[in-house]
């Protein structure tokens, strides 16, 4: 395991390499730039040798770009390369993307960017190396209910950042390609979305994925849904169980905020999933949806077992009890979240998870029983 973060820099312009030098000699003690040359011909050598956690790159032709890409992978398979370029060209970066590069750096180098994107591999890197061997251990949870506005981005977005407090690798997945919100509840504007890694779905590994990935004060790391509409057409169902294959193998618990039909996305989702929270409220008509969606997802052979039924927005007043939901629904209720709609809606604009913001909030403390029931 290295005790600093290795950089190898090739690039020939030397204004360009001493402003890469003077945004990391601050970090000396963490960061080592182990050398650097004008090309990748001369470059490679070293690289070969120290397989280093970084290789910056600096690029001023694709197909020499994508080829220099592809030399470093072969000879250093592990190495994160960060594209260094002026080009803006869509074009370009999809292409050094798909061939393998990890970071598109605009010259003149921002140094947040490159700092937060060396943090990034860093950190991959020191976790890489011992996870490599173990095989995928994850827990996946989804939050469904089929129809909007029950609560089901509420539940997902607070039980994740219930789990953060235990642990350090808890993931939220937006698959509600509906209403996709869970970017607006944590006040993040991702950079990268879920289509990130569906477009690039053959060269996806634990680094990449965590580079799309947006990280949360509570904790939690997001994926979000595609910002456009027409991009979410397109995803298929196989690419959704091969991203949570990924996301199982780096995180201790992966979160998903689901909604809409139960097929294609949803339904492999779900087979995928240690446990399908099933939200609803006491309505009648919500009841009555509720019950047709669990009836089809036992059919389709999501285990009643893997089921936890949550009742939200509940009302101890109200005309429907929780023993009439049972009967209905067949199914025992595992919780009851309270309706608190001004604690509820405060955490939403304020964009802090309730079990962060308001910790004493009976709805922070129903959550966390949920999340409690998934520790194991
Ligand atoms: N336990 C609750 N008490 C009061 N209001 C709630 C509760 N849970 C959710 N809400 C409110 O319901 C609305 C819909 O919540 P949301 O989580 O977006 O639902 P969905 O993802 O199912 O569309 C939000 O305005 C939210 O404030
Ligand atoms: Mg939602």
């Amino acid at each position: 395991m290295p005790q600093t973060l290795s950089i190898i820099i090739i690039e020939p312009d030397t204004s360009s390499r001493g402003a890469i030098n003077s945004i990391v000699a601050p970090y000396a003690d963490k960061i080592t730039i182990l050398g650097s040359a004008d090309t990748l011909n001369e470059g490679l050598p070293l690289i070969q040798s120290t397989h280093p956690v970084v290789v910056i790159l600096a690029v001023n032709n694709l197909e020499q770009g994508i080829k220099d890409i592809q030399s470093i992978s072969n000879v250093s398979p592990h190495s994160s390369i960060f594209v260094a370029t002026t080009e803006k060209n869509p074009d370009w970066i999809l292409g050094l993307m798909r061939a393998g590069s990890h970071e598109y750096l605009l010259k003149p180098l921002d140094s947040n960017e490159l700092l937060g994107a060396l943090q990034k591999a860093g950190r991959l890197y020191i976790e890489k190396t011992p996870q490599a061997a173990q095989p995928a251990h994850g827990k996946v949870i989804s939050v469904y209910n089929p129809v909007g506005g029950m609560g089901t981005t509420t539940i997902a977005v607070n039980l994740a950042a219930a789990l953060a407090k235990q642990s350090d690798k808890v993931a939220l997945v937006d698959l509600n390609f509906f209403s996709g919100d869970a970017a607006i509840f944590l006040d993040l504007s991702p950079k990268y979305t879920l289509s990130s890694l569906t477009t690039n779905v053959s060269r996806l590994d634990d680094n990449f994925l965590m580079s799309v990935m947006a990280r949360h004060s509570s904790g939690v790391y997001l994926l979000s849904e595609p910002v456009e509409v027409d991009e979410t057409v397109g995803i298929t169902p196989e690419q959704i169980q091969r991203i949570l294959a990924f996301l199982k193998r780096v995180f201790s618990y992966v979160i998903i905020d689901t909604g809409g039909t139960l097929h294609g996305t949803n339904q492999m989702t779900f087979e995928n999933s240690d446990r399908v929270v099933f939200n609803t409220v006491l309505s009648l008509p919500a009841l009555k949806n509720a019950k047709r969606y669990l009836v089809a997802m036992g059919k389709n052979g999501i285990a009643q077992h893997k089921v936890t039924l949550v009742v939200n927005r509940y009302l101890s007043r109200s005309d429907i009890k929780i023993e009439d939901a049972e009967k209905v629904l067949g199914h025992k209720v595992f919780m009851a979240i309270p309706n608190e709609y001004a604690d509820v809606n405060d955490s939403i604009n304020k964009g802090q998870p309730l079990v962060n913001l308001y910790p004493r909030s009976p709805v922070t403390k129903a959550i966390m029983k949920i999340s409690e029931s998934f520790q194991s």
